[in-house]
């Protein structure tokens, strides 16, 4: 079953969304198989952003992401990574239509609420940066 890592970053947070993001998840039908409440360490977030590495927001994104706690989660599902993206929705906060997270709920590109992986090969490194393998529960396949 496909993975991805979803993480509600700390306005998210702060702004008290974290049920609101969860239930539209749940309510498309992926299952959520990790999560927890995080303060993540500086050399967390530069691994976790380490494609962004070099560019001019790198440093704003680092300070970011460190700056309270993020709920960090692991979701499961047909087609999760891509169809979760299109539920977060565009990048830039001008961009992102109504009805995606972003789009419903964000005014700002760097306090976009929630991240979400953009690839296989990102799905494993960032949920590997998150989670050990004890923390994320396997389903009775029958339910
Ligand atoms: P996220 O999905 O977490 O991935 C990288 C983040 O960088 C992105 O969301 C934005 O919050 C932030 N960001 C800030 N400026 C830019 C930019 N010009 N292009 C892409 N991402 C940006």
């Amino acid at each position: 079953m496909e993975l991805t890592f979803l993480m509600v970053k700390p306005d998210g947070v702060q702004r008290g969304l974290i049920g609101d993001i969860v239930k539209r998840f749940e309510q498309k039908g992926f299952q959520l198989v990790g999560a927890k409440l995080v303060q993540i360490s500086r050399k967390q977030a530069e691994l976790h952003y380490q494609e962004h590495l070099g560019k001019d927001f790198f440093e704003r994104l680092v300070t970011f992401i460190t700056s309270g706690p993020v709920f960090a989660m692991v979701w499961q599902g047909d087609g999760v990574i891509a169809l979760s993206r299109a539920m977060i929705g565009k990048t830039s906060a001008l961009e992102a239509a109504p009805g995606t997270i972003r789009g419903d709920y964000a005014v700002h590109t760097n306090l976009n609420l929630i991240h979400g992986s953009d690839s296989p090969e990102s799905a494993q490194r960032e949920i590997a940066n998150f989670f050990s393998a004890q923390e994320l529960i396997s389903y009775n396949k029958a339910i």
